[in-house]
């Protein structure tokens, strides 16, 4: 079967941390593709990659998994290779070009197409279609762009990893406009809609009219009233409870006694330690003895041990999953613990929901301002909305949430298919074209 003869709408959303694919059909269906793992399937394909070195009798090669299986992989490794997750944010970033794994470069666009292609290749498995015509969304601001040039920097990179993933025509779609397409398909009458979708690197604000109507009299330019966004969400929200919680526990903060001197450890090596795409970089040699003079100086050592601990053994991803465990069940109750054991390394503590709240203000005034200046933008006032869709993983945060229902009020608000709406509508959208 070829996807030509077959007017079928394909539609991807490479996530910061989740990515998944849909197609529609000619009726409107909407199928996701569906991921297996040892716990089960998925539609929320994590946007993550793991490389090992495999040593052959002749040679060396590399060899990569992603997603679900990348996971499984890495955790089950005696010598573990690399892992790495938030790729996308660094499409933005012209300084790095590639990186070195296992002595050898690679670029951003060819890591990236390794996940995009392992997708695209089980949907067309599934499907029993090739899938090689495609809507794929982008960020309205991706993370780390200053200007509309930065974004168009980074959407040509993205291109150029979804053709290297094996995807021919590619047109691209904002995000939250297709979250709008998905959250249209249920609708009977028409409204001007307010979409929030909360990833886990960029909150991306879409204002349209949709509706039966608007579809039937075929949609126009100026149903899109405004877009904006910001590269702060779930990922900007982990790096805080770094920040507060987890690097004190390995030192931060703390002193060194270096002759007659009293000086506080380096602070660099704690801020990287709070981006994740940084902590397996910190492994080099020249990093690892600098923390061992500290730890010999340090007024106390065993926190510098712990921290040592974590980067010799390349427990980011863990300790990730430490930081995402407590920030969910801080989307649930009042107060969560938060625990991480591993040798040397020991952290337990509590957090209550108000704490970070606190400790994430600056990022929720940061989405507070886009909100207002999309309103703004488009000569609107908060009461000309009728409804509010938050999607994304990152709109659980009960304090985003707070930020439109204080504008809005409560009863206008929807939410739901907090992983997959992106594509859902993206396939929707490509299946009108
Ligand atoms: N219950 C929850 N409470 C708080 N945060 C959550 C919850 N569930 C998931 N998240 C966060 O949501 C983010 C992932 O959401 P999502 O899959 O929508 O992002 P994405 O589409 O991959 O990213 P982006 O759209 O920014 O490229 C992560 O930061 C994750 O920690
Ligand atoms: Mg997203």
């Amino acid at each position: 079967m070829s996807q030509s003869a077959n007017p079928i709408g394909v539609g991807f959303d490479f996530g910061t941390t989740n990515s998944s694919i849909a197609i529609a059909r000619p009726d409107g269906q909407v199928e996701m593709a569906q991921f297996a793992y040892s716990g089960g399937v998925t539609e929320a394909f994590r946007s993550l990659l793991y490389l090992e070195k495999l040593r052959e009798r002749t040679r060396t090669t590399i060899r990569s998994w992603s997603g679900p299986t990348a996971i499984e992989r890495y955790l089950e490794a005696d010598e573990k290779g690399r892992l790495v997750q938030s790729l996308k944010s660094f499409l933005t970033s012209r300084t790095l070009v590639s990186t070195e794994v296992f002595g050898r470069q690679h670029t951003l666009e060819s890591l990236i197409s390794l996940i995009i292609r392992d997708v695209r290749k089980e949907a067309e498995r599934q499907f029993e279609m090739p899938l090689r015509r495609v809507v794929v969304g982008r960020p309205v601001r991706f993370v780390g762009s200053d200007s509309d040039a930065d974004d168009l920097f980074a959407q040509s990179r993205l291109e150029t990893a979804l053709q290297a993933g094996g995807f021919e025509e590619i047109s691209f779609e904002f995000e939250p406009v297709g979250a709008a397409y998905h959250y249209e398909s249920t609708l009977d009458h028409d409204e001007l809609l307010l979409i929030g979708d909360f990833g886990g690197g960029t909150s991306d604000f879409s204002l349209i009219r949709v509706g039966e109507a608007v579809r039937k009299r075929g949609r126009s330019a100026d149903d899109l009233l405004a877009n904006d966004g910001v590269g702060i969400a779930g990922d900007s929200f982990d790096a805080r409870i770094v920040r507060h919680l987890v690097s004190p526990a390995l030192g931060d903060g703390t002193s060194i006694r270096s002759w007659d001197k009293v000086l506080p450890v380096p602070t660099w090596v704690y801020r990287k330690l709070e981006r994740w795409h940084y902590l397996s970089l910190l492994r080099g040699k020249e990093t690892l003895d600098m923390l061992q003079s500290v730890k010999a100086q340090a007024f106390e050592p065993d926190r510098i041990a712990a921290l040592l601990h974590l980067i010799q053994n390349d427990l980011g991803y863990r300790l990730h999953q430490a930081v995402q465990q407590t920030k969910c069940a801080l989307s649930l109750n009042d107060a969560a613990r938060f625990q991480f054991e591993d040798g040397e390394a020991y952290i337990e503590a509590s957090v209550t929901r108000a704490e970070f709240e606190s400790w994430i203000s600056e990022e929720l005034a940061a989405i507070e301002g886009c909100v207002n200046r999309i309103v703004r933008s488009a000569g609107l006032q908060p009461n000309d909305v009728d409804r509010v869709f938050l999607t994304g993983g990152s709109s659980f945060v009960p304090a985003v949430r707070r930020i439109f229902e204080r504008r809005f009020g409560a009863e206008k608000i929807s939410n739901g298919n907090e992983f997959t709406s992106v594509a859902r509508g993206l396939a929707l959208r490509a299946a009108s074209d």
